[in-house]
């Protein structure tokens, strides 16, 4: 499960770190099948930690503060003074600094000014609008996997349906989307950094260029608004627009997929709940919140700018901090039952989209996708279950993820 025997003996803990919240070695990388109650295991109730090893590779070389509680969380995503988004996302790190990865790499007040040109895009009124788009996408997908019998959902559906809807949602032509979906799983599957880095330049690369053709002749497009949009009165970069393309196919990419993921396993191991939700397809929004909930599923980075007292302990400044809203959405001090899947249970107030003013654009896009996906799957794929034999194995990186769903129509 861990890999803790990669502590390296050189490693110092640093002195601001108490010893009883230091993590040695690396946790990121291959868990078992039920990650979420392994990591909590491992955190032990206690509010804040400091791992050994940030899972970026080469992104900090002395750890990284794992914050775990929903209250200390709350803090960090409220105060962007103390804690800083910009410069410290993966996909910054893996194109370079040219690019400006608005709205999620901006800090307040600036930030505000970005997600403004974003936001009509994202209204849930927005979202309603492409319904019949992902009823279609998803239908698509279906007609060919049917007749097999069975799938490997993780990589035939859940990984490439995300990006065929990014496709749809900006205005990018169909005809490529192979190539871009091919590209895509690599960015979300590949295990040598080097192929993530080639697949994430060329999707940087074919934005840029369609970008930049939409600057020259816009179209009717989310893509033509956002790089002919106004910053403070002056026009948007080719640089700043094509840093908010890849954070809008990035932003819904993995999320979405590793999301599905779960629920999907879920569905396929409980017989009696895909029968209730097949039958009463109106109960199947609220199962899905309660999902998000329960499978909460990302990590996000922010970087201390000053010394900061937090949840007990000093970050001093340029420490690296990992919010983890898996643990804030399963915070015992917050939820009765934290632990437990209750998809008849009113919605409860959870972190996995994050807090405070990056809070995910896309989650009513996000919460239409998991629901037309669900019902779509449920009226037309006959009742399913895992392949035998099947053994569920997670990675944990900027997301925790599920490798593989082996399904059988049965
Ligand atoms: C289950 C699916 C999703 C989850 C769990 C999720 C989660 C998150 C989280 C936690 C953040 C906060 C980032 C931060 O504070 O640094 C975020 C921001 C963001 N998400 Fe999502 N997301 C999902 C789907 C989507 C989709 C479908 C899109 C759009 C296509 C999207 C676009 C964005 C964007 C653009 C931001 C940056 C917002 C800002 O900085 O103001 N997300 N998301």
């Amino acid at each position: 499960m861990l890999a803790m025997s990669q502590m390296t003996a050189e490693f110092a803990k640093p002195d601001n770190v108490p010893a009883d919240l230091f993590v040695p070695g690396s946790i990121w990388g291959a868990w078992g099948g039920n990650p979420h109650e392994e990591f909590k295991q491992l955190l032990g109730g206690r509010n804040i930690v400091f791992l050994q090893e940030h899972y970026h590779a080469g992104h900090s070389s002395s750890g990284t503060w794992l914050v775990a509680s929903a209250e200390a969380n709350r803090q960090v995503l409220m105060n962007h003074e103390a804690f800083t988004s910009t410069g410290v996302k993966v996909f910054s790190r893996l194109l370079g600094n040219n690019l400006v990865f608005f709205p999620v790499e901006v800090d307040p007040p600036e930030h505000g000014k970005y997600r403004a040109i974003l936001a009509p895009f994202f209204k849930p009124a927005s979202a309603t609008a492409m319904r019949d788009v992902l009823v279609q996408r998803v239908d698509e997908m279906l007609d060919v996997l049917i007749p097999k019998g069975g799938c490997e959902f993780v990589q035939e559906f859940a990984k490439t349906f995300p990006g065929s809807i990014f496709l749809d949602l900006v205005g990018l032509p169909r005809d490529r989307a192979p190539e871009f979906l091919g590209w895509a799983k690599t960015v979300t599957s590949a295990s040598s950094a080097a192929d993530k880095r080639a697949a994430m330049q060329r999707i940087g690369d074919y934005l840029m260029d369609e970008v930049k053709s939409r600057k020259e002749t816009p179209r009717d497009d989310v893509l033509s608004h956002i790089v002919n949009g106004e910053i403070d009165g002056r026009p948007v970069t080719v640089e700043e627009a094509t840093g908010c393309a890849v954070v809008l196919f990035l932003g819904g990419l993995d999320t979405v997929a590793n999301q599905l993921g779960w629920t999907f396993r879920w569905l396929a191991e409980d017989q009696k709940m895909q029968d209730l939700l097949r039958a009463e397809p109106t109960r199947i929004a609220r199962a899905n919140e309660e999902l998000l909930r329960y499978f909460s599923a990302v990590f996000l980075t922010r970087q201390a700018t000053r010394d900061v007292d937090l949840a007990g302990v000093t970050i001093r400044a340029g420490d690296i901090v990992a919010c983890a809203l898996p643990m804030a959405s399963r915070d015992g001090r917050e939820f009765e039952n934290p632990d437990v899947l209750d998809v008849d249970h009113s919605v409860r107030r959870y972190l996995s989209f994050g807090f405070g003013p990056h809070m995910c654009i896309g989650m009513y896009l996000a919460k239409l996708e998991l629901n037309v996906v669900v019902e779509r799957w449920l009226s037309r794929v006959p009742s399913f279950r895992v392949a035998p034999n099947y053994e569920a194995t997670s990675s944990i990186a900027s997301v925790i993820s599920l490798d593989r769903l082996p399904l059988v129509w049965s």
